[in-house]
């Protein structure tokens, strides 16, 4: 079935497109959310036509007007989407057209779609860069208070999730803030690159008109203008680059989640999230289960995909638009909105958690974590070769295995039996909150490393 020839280009078509044609290529659905950013270009590229003597004053006071009148209809609600005008473009210029006749269509001028929807999509992908950044960083201060906290909090430290070398707990917060720094390092990078205006690139050539191109893209913010129209309107490296920056920090999250749904095991029994971040059982009472974490967790994957779909939309194209790229907007709005939702949940859980440090500090002294400690206390007092320390340790550990006890608990013959040059100063080594504090290379665990991080990540250097 079609319907009556579109009012838009129905010079040339003797009647409109079947429902299916148009249930394909309609995307009212989804670019809706572009209104703010397509009314905002719009007003710019009138202003600068009305500068440059393309369009009257008249006309482009009627245009300005109405796009504020569009506007408000649709912030108010009031404004119909209609699939028949097919995207947020031809939307807002029907309803332009309705509310103030002819000079409506003399907005279109010197523009195309094509540049029209990649400089929404940038002027969009820039604001939800700017709010990605400020949760970012809201997240980075609520793990620089808890790391405060819990800078002389001993926790053990895990290669292969095996005991390793005991840390601080805020050190390891510390690496979280370190991940978030980059996250928003690559933000701040593909927002730069991004800053160019691609209005007034046209449908692909540019335009015979004597278009103020600086104009309009000042008045958007913009850097300058893009420098090739051909380029300018089949780019979508921005959308590429803001959903790669955005599947790192998803994995950032989605490691965390990881340790945070470990963390809160009766195993573990390290952190204890609040009753706003927990959920029950139907069945079983003693049940507090980190549903927030763990789908915290599973939300990197549809980052991941959506950043997957859009390489492989966008891999085959030649130059320049196809319809195809329409297809961008989704895997970014729910990218965006994803990232949004996990952040805030992740902060939300960190903030409110509770830390079981008693049950910490037991755990780091477990599984001989102060090893390494002895081997480098054998290097450094009796001149030892690292390797042949690394082997007497390993005899002592393995004593203190076959005895069940912890390194600190055998006694100085046992352990003269197997090195003669063993002193009672190796005791001083043995226990976790030394390991930690002579931990004091740049970067490392010890608290006061901890601190001076703490310190230098709030500015103070
Ligand atoms: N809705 C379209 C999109 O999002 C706008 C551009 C359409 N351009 C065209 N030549 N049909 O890509």
């Amino acid at each position: 079935m079609s319907s009556k020839a579109s009012t838009i280009w129905g010079g040339r078509f003797g009647f409109g497109p079947s429902a299916v044609m148009e249930r394909i290529n309609v995307s009212i659905g989804f670019d809706c959310r572009l209104y703010a950013q397509d009314i905002a270009q719009s007003k710019a590229h009138c202003a600068m036509l009305a500068r440059q003597g393309i369009i009257s004053p008249e006309d482009a006071k009627a245009i300005l007007g109405g796009l504020d009148a569009v506007l408000k209809e649709i912030e108010n609600k009031t404004f119909q989407f209609k699939t028949e005008f097919e995207d947020i473009h031809m939307n807002v210029e029907a309803r332009l057209a309705e509310l103030i006749g002819a000079p409506a269509g003399r907005l279109h001028t010197a523009r195309s779609r094509n540049d029209q929807v990649a400089t929404d999509f940038k002027l969009w992908v820039r604001d939800a860069i700017d709010r990605l950044l400020g949760q970012i960083h809201a997240f980075q201060d609520v793990l620089l208070a808890r790391a405060e906290e819990h800078a002389g909090t001993v926790m053990p430290g895990f290669t292969h999730l095996q005991t390793a070398q005991p840390v601080t707990f805020g050190h390891h917060l510390m690496a979280y803030v370190e991940m978030l720094g980059r996250d928003a390092g690559r933000f701040q990078d593909a927002r730069k690159r991004l800053n160019e205006c691609p209005l007034g690139s046209a449908a692909l050539a540019g335009t015979s008109f004597p278009l103020d191109r600086s104009f309009v893209a000042s008045e958007l913010g913009f850097e300058r203008p893009t420098a090739n129209s051909l380029d300018a309107v089949s780019d979508r490296d921005f959308a590429l680059e803001f959903l790669a920056a955005g599947s790192i920090l998803a994995v950032h999250m989605s490691r965390l989640a990881e340790e945070l749904v470990l963390w809160t095991t009766a195993q573990f029994g390290f952190v204890r999230l609040s009753d706003a971040f927990s959920t029950g059982s139907s069945i079983m009472p003693q049940k507090r289960n980190p549903d927030a974490a763990e789908l915290s967790r599973a939300k990197a994957g549809r980052v991941i995909g959506n950043l997957n779909a859009l390489l492989i939309v966008m891999k085959g194209l030649p130059l320049a638009y196809s319809k195809d790229m329409q297809d961008d907007k989704e895997p970014v709005f729910e990218a965006a909105d994803t990232l949004e939702l996990v952040l805030a949940a992740m902060g939300g859980m960190v903030a409110d958690m509770t830390v079981n440090v008693e049950r910490m500090q037991a755990a780091a002294g477990a599984g001989y974590a102060t090893a390494t400690d002895l081997a480098d206390w054998l290097v450094r007092t009796l001149k030892m070769p690292f390797r042949e320390a690394h082997h007497v340790t390993g005899r002592i550990v393995k004593l203190a295995e076959e005895k069940g006890c912890g390194l600190e608990e055998l006694s100085l013959a046992e352990m003269q039996a197997i090195e003669a040059g063993i002193t009672k100063d190796v005791f001083d080594v043995l226990t976790v909150l030394r390991s930690v504090e002579s931990r004091t290379s740049f970067g490392g665990t010890a608290p006061q490393c901890v601190r001076a991080a703490i310190k230098a990540a709030k500015g103070g250097s």
